[in-house]
């Protein structure tokens, strides 16, 4: 039948008549698993399982589900204004932008509240950089994830999720990251001198379009495998980009607010980007909002220049600001880092007499369990199997798609409490036996 033939308006089932299923009409492979209800660590399927949601959401339910806090302050908000135009100023927008600034490191001192996902922050990001600098070439590193918009994936540093597109990013220039557990250049961390760094000089030179504009890098490498860069890394690459005067941008995304036990993964390494963007967690609950946060020199931008309709969202603005007053609570980031310890200290534990535990990384409540096979390779299958494991066992990961695909996420909401890491640890080693 071609789209002519078809009835119009479509036929709706009549009485005694189904609609086809969810998975006959969605254009892609659903789930098994439907959730209905959460509150806090935890999330309800229709069968009634529970789980403990160690991806809060997907790493975006920073609070977890339905936090009374936010929930109540997007109530209130609702009452009064779902959303403004942001050629419009309204009260929550307002401040959240003096927050931002105020939390932020303290060179960042402007903010635009514009895009609504991370993939547009980040674009947004790039392009103030090619404006500032009037060059164009964007570094990142391999594995990275910047998004998935068309520009954001071409940027992406994994061939695997570009491959499908005929078209990439033009300018991306991906270098080796700080992956020290599988060194590019076969070096330990305490003998490289950071090859990692001094290198990317040659890439500039012989891969590079000879005007490159940025360097875009998550702190912590996060869908890439939750890579924790060696000490004194960071501080290298600002001395690098400094140097060669281009625009050092953390994606703090996944990293930022409070994720690592520091408010952002740059105070945790005491390095101050020129940029930085913000997403998933900044509304605690789940509403879309996305932040770029920049330097004074680089506050002269058209607004025009880079703006979506679900921008300066009025609503999410309000969630943000609920969420930023929980996070700045005196204890808060204390009980990430204890939490957060507990479960490190327990998965180590796990791993000393497990060799298919190749590797435990992470700061804070952002972890990752790498899974080897005996020759030291990529154990993707049983990573896989560990996560199906995992959810059998009532807790919810992720495996590093932009990676090798055998590192285990951990993500869970910050409001995780020690006891309750003790329990996702406890689950860990159950589901493990089933694989090992
Ligand atoms: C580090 C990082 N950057 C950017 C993005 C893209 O964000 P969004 O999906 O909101 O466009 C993600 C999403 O997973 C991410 O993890």
């Amino acid at each position: 039948m071609t789209t002519t033939d078809r009835p119009f308006p479509p036929a709706r089932p009549g009485a005694g008549e189904r609609y086809a299923t969810p998975q006959q009409v969605s254009q892609y492979r659903l789930g098994d698993t439907t959730l209905v209800g959460g509150e806090g660590i935890r999330a309800w399927d229709s069968e009634g399982r529970e789980y403990l949601d160690c991806v809060s959401g997907t790493f975006n339910l920073l609070l977890g589900h339905q936090h009374p806090e936010v929930m109540a302050a997007v109530r209130e908000q609702t009452e009064r204004l779902v959303f403004a135009s942001s050629s419009f100023r309204t009260e929550p927008t307002d401040r959240l932008m003096q927050e931002l600034a105020a939390i932020s490191p303290p060179n960042l001192t402007r903010v635009n509240l514009r895009s609504s996902s991370g993939s547009t922050a980040n674009e947004g990001a790039i392009k103030m950089a090619q404006l500032h600098t009037g060059r164009r070439d964007v570094i990142v590193p391999f594995r990275a994830h910047l998004g998935q918009s068309i520009a954001t994936a071409g940027l992406n540093g994994t061939a695997k999720l570009r491959a499908p597109f005929p078209y990439r990013y033009p300018g991306g220039l991906h270098v080796p990251g700080p992956y020290c557990f599988r060194c590019f250049y076969r070096q330990t961390p305490d003998t490289c001198g950071m090859l990692c760094v001094e290198r990317i000089e040659d890439f500039i030179t012989y891969a590079s379009s000879g005007s490159v504009a940025c360097v875009v890098i998550e702190p912590i490498s996060g869908a890439g495998g939750n890579i924790v860069p060696p000490d004194g890394y960071l501080q290298e690459l600002r001395r690098f980009c400094d140097e060669h005067e281009i625009v050092l941008v953390f994606d703090e995304i996944q990293t930022g607010l409070g994720r690592t036990g520091s408010m952002f993964a740059a105070d945790h390494f005491g390095v101050q980007p020129h940029m930085m963007t913000l997403a998933k967690g900044l509304t605690g609950s789940g509403l879309p909002m996305a932040a770029i946060l920049t330097e004074e020199r680089m506050a002269d931008w058209d607004r025009g220049l880079h703006g979506f309709t679900y921008g300066s969202h009025t609503l999410s603005a309000a969630a943000a600001l609920a969420t930023l007053e929980v996070v700045r609570r005196p204890g808060f980031l204390e009980n990430v880092r204890a939490s957060g310890e507990v479960l490190l200290t327990r998965l180590r534990d796990l791993q000393r007499d497990r060799p298919v535990l190749g590797d435990v990384r992470g700061i804070g409540l952002m972890l990752g369990v790498e899974l080897v096979e005996p020759d030291g390779s990529p154990a993707v299958a049983r990573a896989r199997a560990y996560q199906r494991a995992l959810q059998d066992h009532g807790v919810l990961v992720r495996v590093s798609e932009h990676g090798e695909g055998s590192t285990i996420e951990l993500r869970p909401p910050l409001i995780l409490t020690p006891d309750e890491a003790h329990l996702v640890a406890d689950r860990f080693a159950e589901a493990l036996e089933e694989i090992t």
